[in-house]
């Protein structure tokens, strides 16, 4: 098996016996995240909600459904974008994720990056955006501001393009937030085609 494959199996593992913070305690299971490993495109959530920690897989519920049809309107599917969360047990209640959680799970999520090498992580929603920003040492200055700009990075030593957008469980509840990120997602439709043949880098 090549190397890259047989380091991502032991990340996995290690976030399926992970007793890191408190998390661990209430999940049913972990979701470490799915996808091909390299992929051009990763797109990281939150957290797990109900569903996902059911199933073990991320955005399986009403706002993976709707993140379905955005990858869509990109031209793109599930089966060819990685997709993870930021915390990888479900916070009891759907709380947000604490810090300190989420400090204790960053090592995986830059685990992750090193072994997908994005070209470009889409975060959705702000907690998402606000922890991909602080990795790159770029300043967060709110979902609102940050939405729909391809900035650029380093994250766990590799040079990524960061394009925050709207969390979709956002537009389950807001429908003024729809349009905005269908814009999102069109837009990143057009930079990957743009793309083709060049380096995304080139975008930013
Ligand atoms: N919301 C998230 O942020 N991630 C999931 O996997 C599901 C819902």
């Amino acid at each position: 098996m090549e190397q890259r494959l047989r380091l991502y199996k032991i990340l996995v593992e290690e976030i399926a016996t992970c007793t890191r913070c408190r998390l661990h305690e209430s999940r049913k299971n972990p979701v470490p995240g799915e996808g091909p490993v390299p992929s051009r495109i990763m797109i990281v959530g939150e957290a797990p909600g109900r569903r996902e920690d059911e199933a073990g897989r991320p955005f399986v519920g009403q706002a993976g459904k709707l993140l379905d049809k955005l990858l869509s309107l990109a031209g793109l599917t599930r089966r060819e974008v990685y997709i993870t969360n930021v915390v990888k047990c479900r916070p009891p209640g759907n709380r947000d994720p604490r810090q300190d959680e989420i400090a204790a799970c960053s090592p995986y999520l830059q685990r992750q990056v090193q072994l997908v090498e994005p070209e470009i992580i889409m975060a959705v929603g702000r907690i998402a955006g606000a922890t991909l920003y602080r990795m790159a040492g770029l300043r967060w200055r709110g979902i609102r501001a940050e939405r729909g700009r391809l900035v650029h990075g380093a994250i766990a030593g590799r040079r990524v393009g960061i394009y925050p957008t709207f969390h979709p469980a956002a537009a389950l509840y807001n429908r003024e937030v729809l349009p905005m990120l269908e814009e999102d997602f069109r837009r990143l439709g057009e930079i990957l085609r743009g793309g083709r043949g060049k380096s995304l880098l080139d975008f930013l």
